[in-house]
């Protein structure tokens, strides 16, 4: 049976690793009420610049986002801090002969890095995501080569390199190279 939204509350609280902050990080599904927390981090110039998403700068653009895209997502969950969205987490599952793989995504607002919570949110997310879909036995992640810092979130949350894709999405304009790391439901 799916975990209901209080279930991942309560099981999904992790006790942070560098104790740098002593706020609480769980992982829920974003609500329209999250709309000013979901802007401040959407529209931090540090985050938007080194992914693939756009800045939400109107509230109705945001409330858009939230209740086409966030809210009926297969797998899109808020990371947040004492219960307040500071970013997220997702996973996009296969269909038909790809259901045995997802492909993991995240970002962070800024004032929040380098103190572990990416991968806390990572590593929390693993192990919903392998219930939630049994047919899912791959989580895969594509990473900007130049961008080490979510390469280290994914080694420290057990993901394996499998190599370089030369040349392989477009990302603000700049083709890059693009690292693909992976982690099985049986590692
Ligand atoms: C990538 C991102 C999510 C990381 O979040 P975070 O919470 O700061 O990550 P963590 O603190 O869990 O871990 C970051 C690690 O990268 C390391 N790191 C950071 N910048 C680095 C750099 N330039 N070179 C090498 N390592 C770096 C940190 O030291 C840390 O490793 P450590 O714990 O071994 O010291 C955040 O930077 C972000 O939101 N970036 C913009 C969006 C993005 O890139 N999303 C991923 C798209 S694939």
């Amino acid at each position: 049976m799916a975990r209901t939204h209080n279930d991942m509350k309560s099981d999904s609280k992790l006790t942070h690793e560098k104790d740098v902050i002593e706020m609480e990080i769980t992982l829920r599904p974003y609500q329209l009420s999250d709309v000013d927390d979901f802007m401040e981090w959407a529209n931090d110039d540090q985050v938007i610049r080194s992914s693939r998403l756009r800045h939400y700068t109107t509230y109705e653009d945001a409330l858009t986002y939230l209740q086409e895209e966030a809210i009926p997502h297969p797998w899109y969950r808020a990371i947040c801090l004492d219960d307040h969205p500071v970013s997220f987490v997702s996973v996009k599952p296969g269909s038909d002969h790809q259901r045995c793989r997802g492909l993991i995504s995240y970002a962070l607002g800024s004032k929040y890095w380098g103190q572990g919570i990416t991968t806390v949110a990572v590593k929390l997310a693993v192990p919903f995501v392998f219930e939630e879909f049994p047919d899912m036995q791959r989580l895969q992640a594509i990473v900007d080569v130049d961008n080490k810092a979510s390469e280290r979130v994914l080694e420290k949350a057990g993901f394996i390199k499998e190599g370089v894709f030369r040349k392989y999405v477009i990302v603000k304009g700049k083709t890059i190279d693009a690292a693909v790391y992976s982690l099985l439901s049986s590692d």
